[in-house]
């Protein structure tokens, strides 16, 4: 099928947000024969992209070049091109600001497309949001702006969006997709959308479920990591290992799911998403969503957890966290991903900054001027690892050489269950290293080489 016959069956997409969420739908889009305009009003940004210059993980250089290449994808800074669009999908922040949900940005893309909205188009809202967002605010400003109904003159949906950067199994193409509508008649228009993007939509009743649907994603996950970040404070003093328990549970075919320890959540879903759920339900019913608010009292401190345990593994080789040097693996809040907003890692770097510790860090995924101010960025190589008093792994990257760690630090607190701990090392593996450090080494205090969190 050529472009021209795609373009007049797929028609005129325009996409709002060239984020993380925004710029993979926009290439998704070109790829099964849409006319794209991406709209984002970081010029900046809009400069970048159209000069072939990725800044999210998942798109390449080459996939963003080649949609550039079909003609068919217009990165702007102004809404002016987008004029004329059959369909919108809107894929702005939704952040907290002191702790209260922040829908200015959505607030302010409705108002930007509303002039735009003509009879028989579409308009989608995918940021994620608490129930009521699309027909209580985002309707009545497209319906302002534009003097248009929706539902009668215009189509409106909300369809969450479940993409897991750096996932190579589950992507936006392949992952089932929840869409609805504010009537009939737009959610057949976002589901007719969806089924050219996606290989499965999942229709549901009303925006008000689609919206639920996201937050409950996010906080079961958010819930579930808390459960085995608190069982990991506590189980290593108890005398078990928490990771193995984990693993054993994991065996049964029912009921469990599997969820690992780690320190702490980042990114911009679990550390927000799930407050999005708790502060609606304060607002309108006038009670605490107590899971909410338990997991966030948990997850938040796992920094500090890996700091007072960072503390202790240095405390039993009588070197005080100041003026040790410390080499953290990993600042972004996730595995094979460079993003670092909310990441526990930075915070446990910042942490370990104020104690006076010579603090570097090694993360092949993050641009430089991401890694705080106190923090050295190094390569990760022999003569880091192996002048580091400790080495503390916070993501594990397929990227980091798991060897060259284990050969050459002096000692490790794996935060991720990256290596395996020490009594499971065979010996002769860390024979050199014993044998470096000479009789003062750790292991005559009874202490392991790698100490879990
Ligand atoms: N990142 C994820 O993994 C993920 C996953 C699922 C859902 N989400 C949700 O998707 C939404 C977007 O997240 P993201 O990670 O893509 O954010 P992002 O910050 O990466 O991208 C958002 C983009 O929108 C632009 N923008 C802001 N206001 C605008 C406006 N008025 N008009 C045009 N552009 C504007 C910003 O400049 C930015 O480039 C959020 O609600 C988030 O919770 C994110």
């Amino acid at each position: 099928m050529s472009d021209t016959t795609y373009m007049e069956e797929l028609g005129r997409l325009v996409v709002v947000g060239q984020g993380y969420v925004g710029l993979p739908l926009s290439m998704r889009a070109v790829a099964v024969g849409w006319r794209v305009v991406g709209v984002d009003v970081d010029e900046g940004r809009a400069k970048r992209l159209a000069a072939g210059e990725s800044y999210v993980d998942d798109v390449t250089d080459d996939d963003l070049c080649t949609a550039l290449g079909t003609g068919r994808y217009q990165p702007v800074a102004e809404y002016g091109p987008a004029a004329g669009f059959d369909v919108a999908v809107v894929t702005v922040p939704t952040p907290l600001a002191e702790g209260a949900p922040d829908l200015s940005y959505i607030a302010e893309a409705g108002r930007s497309l509303a002039r735009l909205v003509r009879p028989g188009a579409t308009v989608v809202l995918e940021s994620t949001t608490y129930p009521g967002t699309t027909e209580e605010l985002f309707a009545p400003l497209l319906e302002a702006g534009s003097g248009l109904l929706a539902g009668r003159d215009f189509r409106l949906g909300y369809s969450p969006e479940r993409i897991d950067p750096g996932n190579r199994t589950w992507n936006l193409a392949n992952t089932p997709k929840v869409v609805s509508g504010v009537d009939e008649a737009s959610l057949a228009a976002v589901r007719a959308f969806f089924d050219t993007i996606v290989t499965q939509t999942v229709a549901v009743s009303s925006t008000r479920t689609a919206e639920l649907t996201k937050l409950l994603e996010n906080t079961f996950r958010h819930v579930n990591i808390a459960l085995v970040n608190e069982l990991a404070m506590v189980a290593g003093q108890l005398g078990v290992d928490v990771w193995e328990a984990i693993e054993a549970a994991s065996t049964k075919p029912y009921g469990f799911m599997r969820f690992t320890p780690g320190p702490g959540v980042g990114g911009h879903c679990l550390p927000i998403d799930p407050s999005y759920l708790s502060w609606r339900v304060r607002r309108s019913l006038g009670r605490n969503f107590r899971f909410v608010e338990l997991a966030n009292d948990v997850n938040d401190h796992m920094p500090d957890h890996v700091v007072a345990r960072v503390t202790e593994v240095l405390n039993r080789r009588r070197r005080p966290v100041l003026g040790s040097r410390i080499l953290l693996l990993g600042l972004a809040y996730k595995k094979n991903s460079g993003d670092t907003r909310e990441s526990p890692a930075i915070r446990v770097a910042s942490l370990l900054a104020d104690l006076g510790a010579d603090v570097r860090a090694a993360d092949p995924h993050v641009e430089r001027a991401q890694v705080p101010a106190a923090v050295r960025p190094v390569a990760l190589d022999e003569a880091e690892l192996a002048a580091a008093d400790l080495v503390v792994v916070l993501v594990d990257h397929d990227q980091f050489p798991r060897d060259l760690v284990a050969r050459h630090a002096r000692a490790v607190l794996d935060t991720r269950r990256w290596l395996p701990v020490t009594p499971r090392i065979p010996a002769q593996r860390f024979a050199p290293v014993a044998e470096r450090l000479g009789p003062a080494s750790w292991e005559r205090a009874g202490s392991p080489l790698v100490e879990s969190l």
